[in-house]
């Protein structure tokens, strides 16, 4: 209490030293973006907080990645909008760190600069045939099914094959075999794409194999998505009662952790709990463990084009701590299909003049404030710079852990602020939001502020009203930015 009480009259004092107040851009609107705004206008009184995010819409992820039939999670948006409305916070839209703006002219505009922009690229495979037409990423596919500007031309044939391939036994591989096989009544009433839904009640795909490189308690979707998918109507699922069998090492780590005790079990409830064989059209679902992908095969009559995947057969070695990975057992098999997605994770990409671990996708940092370089120097930090969300810790968490993590992320600058760690920087007045906007418009960007995202969700909302969705999503650049600008 006492470490607190003097923590903010150190803050008090730094306030009224300074007559101008504290500028913050953050760089990024999805969750992390948005919870450090509103910690940050919290803890600071009288600071001005500008977000900017190169789409002409906010929300990150909570738009463009949680799943159409997951409408409940996207409540979250309606906390985020109160804080763009604050008045001391404003949004700025298409306005892309890197080419709209560079991360040194920010730096000089603001007392701080907060890097929240998520992770917008996939790992590799890293094998051979990986751009073989057909193979996707995960994230360009749920781009597709959620209007995401940059996903609109995808176009995966789904109509040329009954199988798809899906790599990685994660949330967003299950939210992906979800979409493909629900039937498509359910999904009309979503604010999915109309785009997705006309190719996906067009669909031939009947079966999709969930392919893990490891077994079924290492599996790293979480219960309530599982149960989901294994509750989609009318669907035969099929997983091989020998893949069910532990050993020694899969029990301890069952008992380490509730999440994989209940994943197995479900697996094991699953496998025997419907008939052995599906009915004659039925959907299908397989759940495919101790198999990792070796290259991608290319079809003969269709050249160019992915006709299945070569998988290695594995087996799980222990590497203490409990933890078990995937070794190939030199033994190998063929899985055809005509699509396959990889769903094995997101990977931040770096931009010009910030310190970026490649090997890690990460931007390098101590609780959040960004350090110089890759070198190990954990004493190195980049004056008023720091980091939040998928872009500080790799792409893992959901919505709510970008909320500790900005926290954290807060706590860091507040902590810096107090010991005058900024005091180069703060003791100057910045330009801030007029410097930006100034910069902006010699350049012929086009901002949408947060009152042109209110005419885009008005409209989205008016289109889905006429059928019966939620909202009907503006799926491209033109028609975002027309409705944006009509007044
Ligand atoms: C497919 C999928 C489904 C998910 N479903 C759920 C779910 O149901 N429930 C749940 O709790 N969690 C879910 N998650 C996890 C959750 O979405 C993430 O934890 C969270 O969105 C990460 O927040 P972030 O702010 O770091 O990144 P993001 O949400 O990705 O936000 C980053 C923002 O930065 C912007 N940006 C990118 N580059 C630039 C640039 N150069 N300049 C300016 N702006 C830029 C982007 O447009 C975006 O708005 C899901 C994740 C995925 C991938
Ligand atoms: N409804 C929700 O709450 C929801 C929905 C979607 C996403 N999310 C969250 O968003 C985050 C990201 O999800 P995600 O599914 O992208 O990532 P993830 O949970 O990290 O899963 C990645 C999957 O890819 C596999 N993988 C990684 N590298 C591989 C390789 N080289 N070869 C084969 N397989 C490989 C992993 O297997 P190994 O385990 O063997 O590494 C794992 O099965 C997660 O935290 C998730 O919980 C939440």
């Amino acid at each position: 209490m006492a470490i607190f009480r003097a923590r903010r009259v150190l803050w008090r004092s730094f306030s009224t030293v300074s007559s101008h107040p504290l500028r913050v851009c953050i760089v990024g609107s999805g969750p992390a973006g948005f919870y450090t705004a509103e910690k940050i206008l919290k803890t600071h009184q009288g600071s001005q907080v500008d977000i900017i995010d190169r789409l002409p819409t906010p929300y990150g992820l909570v738009r463009s990645g949680v799943a159409p039939d997951h409408p409940e999670t996207k409540n979250v948006i309606n906390q985020f909008s109160r804080v763009a409305q604050n008045g001391r916070c404003s949004f700025f839209g298409n306005v892309a760190l890197g080419s709209s703006i560079s991360l040194v002219e920010l730096r000089e505009l603001y007392h701080v600069v907060v890097l929240a922009y998520g992770a917008e690229s996939d790992r590799v495979v890293g094998i051979p045939g990986e751009d073989l037409k057909g193979v996707h990423s995960a994230r360009e596919f749920v781009w597709w099914y959620n209007g995401h500007p940059d996903g609109r031309n995808l176009d995966p044939d789904l109509k040329n094959t009954d199988t798809a391939v899906i790599l990685g036994q994660g949330n967003v591989a299950l939210d992906v075999a979800r979409i493909l096989l629900r039937p498509t009544s359910e999904l009309a009433i979503t604010d999915i794409a109309s785009h997705a839904l006309t190719a996906l009640e067009q669909s031939s795909i009947r079966k999709v194999y969930l392919v893990g490189r490891r077994g079924p308690v290492q599996a790293a979707c979480t219960a309530k998505e599982l149960r989901e998918v294994l509750g989609i109507k009318d669907l035969y699922i099929h997983i091989k009662e020998t893949d069910l069998k532990i050993t020694p090492a899969d029990e301890e780590e069952m008992k380490n952790s509730r999440i994989h005790r209940r994943i197995y079990e479900l697996l094991s409830k699953a496998a025997t709990a419907g008939p052995s064989r599906p009915s004659s059209g039925q959907r299908e679902l397989h759940f495919v463990f101790f198999r990792q992908p070796d290259r991608f095969l290319e079809s003969y009559d269709k050249k160019g084009y992915v006709s299945g995947v070569h998988l290695e057969k594995t087996g799980l070695k222990g590497i203490g701590s409990g933890k078990q990975i995937a070794i190939g057992t030199g033994q190998f098999e063929n899985l055809s299909c005509g699509i396959v997605l990889k769903s094995i994770g997101y990977k931040s990409v770096p931009v010009d003049d910030l310190p970026f671990d490649n090997q890690k996708g990460v931007v390098p940092n101590v609780k959040g404030r960004v350090l110089s370089d890759n070198s190990g120097d954990p004493t190195s930090f980049e004056n008023g710079l720091y980091v939040c969300g998928w872009l500080k810790r790799g792409p893992t968490g959901i919505i709510a852990t970008n909320l500790y993590c900005a926290e954290e992320t807060v706590a860091s600058l507040s902590e810096d602020l107090e010991l005058g760690v900024l005091a180069s920087t703060t003791r100057l007045p910045k330009l801030g939001r007029d410097g930006l906007l100034q910069i902006l418009d010699n350049r012929n960007v086009r901002v949408v502020p947060f009152s042109a995202w209110e005419r885009i969700d008005k409209e989205e909302k008016r289109l889905g009203s006429l059928r019966n969705k939620p909202r009907e999503k503006l799926t491209s650049w033109e028609e975002l930015l027309k409705v944006a600008g009509s007044e």
